[in-house]
């Protein structure tokens, strides 16, 4: 392994997690891959294959239908987007047919709208997809990346060895930040460890990864994203403690306004994903969105939760059957709190849920101002031992915020 002996000089001196300035607090933006997949038929497809056509549509659906206005400014390419070989010199290249003007002009054009641009490689031979992949050219690619004017790197891991990663992704994040250029870091590390079974370093990759896709790949359907909310909630390794300014598990895109979700499931992935402090990567047709969808992408106080300065990821608490309860801290000072009550009963009417606050954390004498999380509506001041009543509908959520 040649960057073996680079690597244990380096590796030492650094301690903390990733500090190169970015990820301070969730990345939010748009990703192609649940929604786009592979679809490289530019010939019969040409709205929906993945093609700088594509990105700029997106691109430009973001400002003109309010994402950018509230925070969303990543849009991210993913796989499938080069040609099947390297170039005389090694160098990667955008598909010649797809992406006529290149990666550096689609760079350009996310920066000219005030928007950044993401890509995806592999760790491997190949990509998932079967395109060339970064192994034996991590360093090149970085350099590539950087001269192309990319703003976040995904790095997939399909095609290598996992004892491999350990080194490998280390080394991607040194060469990353030796190109000058920041660029937001996206590992696929742990997913591929907790496929093998094995509890991956949390602590590790919070130190050279800003991002990190913590389990399975979402799908468009229920199954999926409850899977995944499971998976938080079980938080095995202790990730959460990982998550703060500048390093967030990924539980992968969001899928609201695609096709798998009821709405009131729509509102749990949104309101868990905002709790959960994960990256807000929507992978939906930004052209054509249900405007009840929209209105949850876009909802101010949810993305308030998901922003909190604080960064703390938050954790399932309490587990009744289907009915858990999640608590996410608030604030430099953790006094404000969002919590919400999760019905996973995929039956019957809403499930009554009565607590008093002390009994989910809630413990100051003062009182809180709580509210409704999706409406913002003024429940009223309460005390520990004061009642909150709610009604959960079936695979559905009731999301509350004191402070
Ligand atoms: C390869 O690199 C050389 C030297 O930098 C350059 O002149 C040439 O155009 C490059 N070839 C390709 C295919 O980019
Ligand atoms: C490189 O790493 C150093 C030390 O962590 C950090 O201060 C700097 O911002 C990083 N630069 C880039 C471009 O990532
Ligand atoms: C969560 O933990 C439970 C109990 O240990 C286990 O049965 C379940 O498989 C875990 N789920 C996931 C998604 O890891
Ligand atoms: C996680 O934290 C709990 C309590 O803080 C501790 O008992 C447990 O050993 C930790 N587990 C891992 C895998 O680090
Ligand atoms: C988050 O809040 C906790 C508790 O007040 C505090 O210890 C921690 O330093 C805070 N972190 C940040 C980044 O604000």
């Amino acid at each position: 392994m040649i960057f073996t002996l680079i690597l244990s000089v380096t590796l030492c001196s650094i301690s903390q997690g990733l500090d190169n300035g970015l990820a301070v607090t969730p990345p939010m933006g748009w990703l192609s891959w649940e929604r786009y997949r592979c679809n490289i038929d530019c010939d019969n497809d040409p709205d929906n294959c993945i093609s700088e056509n594509l990105y700029t549509a997106m691109a430009d659906a973001m400002v003109t239908e309010g994402y950018k206005d509230k925070g969303y400014e990543y849009v991210n390419v993913d796989d499938c987007w080069m040609e099947k070989e390297r170039d005389a010199n090694g160098t990667l290249v955008a598909d010649r047919k797809r992406f006529p003007h290149g990666m550096k002009w689609l760079a350009d054009y996310m920066h000219a709208k005030g928007l950044k641009l993401g890509i995806y490689e592999d760790f491997g031979t190949f990509t998932c997809g079967g395109y060339p992949g970064s192994e034996f050219y991590l360093q090149k690619d970085a350099e590539t990346f950087a001269s192309w004017g990319i703003d976040m790197v995904k790095l997939d891991g399909c095609n290598s060895n996992i004892q491999d990663m350990e080194y490998g992704y280390p080394a991607m994040s040194l060469f990353l930040n030796q190109t000058g250029r920041p660029m937001l870091y996206s590992c696929s590390w742990p997913a591929y460890v907790v496929f093998s079974k094995q509890i991956p370093d949390y602590k590790k990759i919070a130190s050279y990864c800003n991002i990190w896709r913590n389990y399975a790949d979402i799908q468009d359907s229920w199954d999926s994203v409850r899977g995944i909310i499971e998976f938080y909630g079980n938080d095995t390794g202790n990730f959460s403690l990982v998550a703060g300014p500048g390093n967030y598990n990924d539980p992968d895109m969001i899928i609201v306004g695609d096709y798998g979700l009821s709405y009131d499931q729509q509102r749990v992935q949104m309101a868990m994903w905002a709790i959960m402090s994960a990256p807000l990567l929507i992978s939906v047709d930004l052209r054509n969105v249900k405007p009840e969808a929209k209105a949850l992408l876009q909802s101010d106080i949810l993305i308030r939760i998901n922003q909190d300065a604080n960064g703390s990821m938050g954790k399932r608490i309490m587990k009744n059957g289907a009915m858990e309860i999640w608590t996410k801290k608030l604030g430099f000072d953790f006094k404000g709190m969002a919590f919400a009550f999760l019905n996973l009963d995929d039956g019957g009417g809403p499930l009554r849920v009565n607590m008093r606050l002390y009994e989910i954390g809630l413990t100051n004498t003062e009182g809180y101002n709580v509210t409704e999380g999706f409406t913002g509506e003024f429940i009223g001041v309460l005390k520990p031992y004061d009642v909150i009543n709610a009604s959960v509908n079936p695979s559905g959520i009731w999301l509350g915020m004191a402070y």
